[in-house]
């Protein structure tokens, strides 16, 4: 049983009970109500600091159980640093660290929210939205505790402040991101037995009841528009493909739409180039890109975005078959061009051509931004601290790079250019799929850009930071959710003025 998070805000007055936890600033400055509700064990504190010799520094703690004079279970003092100096991450982070020390068995907790130096509204709510991304856990199909493991059903977190109401309105929009975000984890990390294309339209449909639209389109339609491309890459699969298309009207009528492009290959075995035994596994996760726009549309609708946006995901499953994609075949896209199949592996290119081709011409929207985890080679470029960052348009990338630096969900920019451009280049058909090792992403890059025309559009390369990526202060869930925080930003910054 997963132990589930209520959260909470109270007036700092309150008594708290259970565990507590305050926040230190360096050269140790509490806040006032921090040393009000600790004042009763005396000197306690003090002690306690110099035994450990903790002084308040960023990223240190101090952990005090069953602190005599205080009705508590324990007593944890995180250090801050300067708190002045903290930037909007560093909320979150430091929400995190504090969900992080609340052990498995409390049912409750108060984080006092105030350092020395005072907090922000806005400041108190990245520290709550911290908090709730710590607190997510997949663990629905555990069904045995392990022994003598004590693990509450439910943990209420309350999180004081000086005055509640400006806190709850500034996190109510951080609340719906968080819920995207949870749904994106959600989805990636269920297994492909349950995850199948026609299982994950299902679960993006059910969003209507935030008042999104979403239409379904199932093989028979993808075939009349001449999807080829996308259907080759699902025909060996005994799953059919399906493609979703999530509306959040906000905005004006007149406006046009932003639109966002997910890979969503629920499992990806490479097809008749088939993958390596080891690790496969993994590639249950090969739809995160798809998950990402399904989560952020989510979170679009639940804050009552002043945007149009359009979410357009091709969910499809990459099997080796009698019937499957071969080497060799050429398919012509929805947009008549011809793509030769070198590997069937390189398949997320696939997809995107015709999703893509079909957003444009359909939307005419303002931009595409497309995320898929496309290539292991972003993975040896820039590890898993900095998703690929392609892009036809300066604006639209330098947006998307402070985006980035805002959120902490990091964007490395990678050129693109005709001498790229011509290594997809084919004998038989207009492109071939794959350009050769070096540069890989480049190349898969390169034959997505041949779908976009010359609306302003990027690519995010996020196969090493969608999945098994670095656990983090706000992420221990294999998939990460990459991606939805940094999209609403983008959003929230530039277009809903
Ligand atoms: N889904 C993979 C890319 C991937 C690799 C995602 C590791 C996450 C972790 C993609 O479909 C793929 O197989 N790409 C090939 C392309 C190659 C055949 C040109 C690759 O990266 O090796
Ligand atoms: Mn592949
Ligand atoms: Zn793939």
């Amino acid at each position: 049983m997963p132990t589930a998070l209520k959260l909470e805000f109270a007036p700092l007055a309150a008594t708290p009970k259970g565990v507590l936890i305050v926040l230190c600033e360096e050269g140790l400055k509490y806040g006032s109500a921090a040393r009000k509700a600790v004042a009763a064990s005396g000197d306690l504190l003090a002690r306690a600091a110099a035994a450990e010799s903790f002084k308040g520094k960023s990223g240190s703690a101090l952990e005090i159980v069953a602190p005599s004079g205080l009705d508590l279970a324990r007593l944890i003092v995180l250090g801050v640093g300067k708190a002045r100096e903290l930037k909007e991450q560093d909320f979150v982070k430091l929400g995190g660290a504090a969900m992080s020390k609340i052990p498995s068995s409390a049912t409750a907790a108060t984080i006092i929210a105030e350092p020395a130096s005072g907090i922000k509204a806005e400041q108190a709510a990245d520290l709550a939205l911290g908090v709730r991304l710590r607190a997510y856990a997949f663990d629905r199909y555990k069904t045995k505790r392990k022994e003598d493991e004590e693990r509450a059903k439910e943990v209420k977190v309350t999180i004081a402040v000086a005055s509640v109401p400006p806190v709850e309105k500034a996190f109510a929009a951080r609340d719906a991101v968080a819920d995207g975000v949870a749904l994106a984890r959600d989805l990636i990390n269920e297994p492909p037995n349950v995850l199948y294309p026609e299982e994950f339209a299902r679960r993006a449909a059910s969003l209507k009841k935030l008042g999104l639209q979403v239409e379904v389109l199932d093989v028979a339609a993808m075939k009349k528009l001449g999807m080829n491309a996308l259907l080759g890459v699902g025909q060996g699969s005994a799953h059919e493909s399906r493609l979703v298309v999530l509306r959040w009207n906000g905005g004006k009528k007149s406006s046009e739409p932003v639109a966002f492009i997910g890979k969503g290959v629920c499992f990806d075995t490479g097809g008749i180039s088939i993958k390596p035994a080891s690790g496969m596994e993994d590639m249950k996760g090969d739809m995160a890109g798809a998950a990402c726009v399904v989560g952020l549309l989510q979170a679009l609708a639940a804050r009552k975005a002043r945007v149009n946006a359009v979410g357009a995901i091709g969910i499809v499953e990459n099997m080796p078959d009698g019937k499957a994609q071969r080497p060799g075949d050429i398919v012509t896209t929805m947009s008549g061009q011809t793509i030769e199949i070198i590997n069937t592996d390189a398949e997320g290119r696939l997809v995107l051509a015709d999703v893509l081709h079909y957003v444009n011409t359909r939307f005419k929207p303002k931009f595409m931004i497309d995320l898929a985890t496309l290539t292991g080679a972003i993975i040896v470029a820039l590890g898993h601290e900095h998703a690929g960052l392609f892009a036809n348009d300066d604006k639209l990338a330098d947006r998307l790079l402070k985006a980035g630096l805002a959120t902490g969900e990091r964007l490395w920019r990678m050129p693109l250019g005709a001498d790229y451009d011509k290594k997809i280049d084919s004998k038989f058909a207009d492109m071939k799929n794959t350009g050769g090792r070096d540069g890989g992403s480049i190349t898969a890059a390169q034959l997505l850009q041949r779908f976009v025309d010359k609306t302003p559009w990027a690519h995010i390369d996020i196969a090493g930071t969608a999945m098994s990526s670095p656990q983090t202060d706000i992420n221990k869930s294999w998939g990460s959710g990459f991606g939805v925080r940094l999209l609403d930003r983008l959003v929230a910054d530039h277009y809903e003025k």
